[in-house]
């Protein structure tokens, strides 16, 4: 089966997740992973199914996944699809699932498109890569949420079993909606 993998990452845990994913996949399917930026010109009509994983920043997504959702529509709700969203909110289990990360119920709720299968998947924390502003702002955030404020840290809360298992249930969607 032909599969497309598109992910949006601007510090690389949403890439990083969208490659493993694209490496359990491609033990039975022809898989290609494209960056969501150079995707617009992709046709999605050459594919089987198509999986797109974003990462939050300052409570968004990147305004081109709304862009792509709304150029590819037709093809997205044919095909049998899946969605992921990557962020730091995730790291408690308990906002870990479509329903309850705040994120991804919001982006359900609004968006035209709904994919087949929805996953959450806790990001990184990388203090010592991020811009002085930036790095003041997710101190600020992780103290309010109780989280790491050692800005000297790098912490992956990514739960590769779950992104695994993520992937199985998407390599088991039949290629007929
Ligand atoms: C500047 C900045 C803003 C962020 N804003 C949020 C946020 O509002 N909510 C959240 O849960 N995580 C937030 N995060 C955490 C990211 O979603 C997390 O680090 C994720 O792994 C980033 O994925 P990427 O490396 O693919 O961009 C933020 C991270 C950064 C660096």
């Amino acid at each position: 089966m032909k599969v497309l993998v598109i992910y949006s990452s601007r510090d690389g845990q949403t890439h990083a997740i969208a490659s493993y994913i694209a490496s359990c996949l491609k033990e039975t399917d022809d898989c290609d992973v494209i960056d969501l930026q150079h995707a617009n010109t992709v046709n999605l009509a050459n594919y089987d199914k198509v999986m797109i994983g974003a990462s939050i920043r300052y409570g968004h997504f990147n305004p081109l996944l709304d862009k792509f959702i709304k150029t590819h529509l037709a093809t997205l709700n044919t095909l049998p699809s899946a969605f992921f969203s990557v962020n730091l909110t995730a790291r408690k289990p308990e906002k870990r699932t479509p329903q309850t990360n705040a994120y991804t119920r919001k982006f359900l709720l609004g968006s035209p498109w709904q994919p087949t299968l929805c996953g959450v998947f806790a990001g990184a924390l990388r203090y010592p890569r991020y811009r002085w502003l930036d790095k003041v702002m997710i101190k600020l955030i992780m103290r309010m949420t109780g989280g790491e404020t050692d800005t000297s840290k790098e912490v992956e809360y990514t739960d590769w079993e779950q992104v695994k298992q993520f992937a199985e249930d998407f390599g088991k969607l039949s290629n007929k909606k």
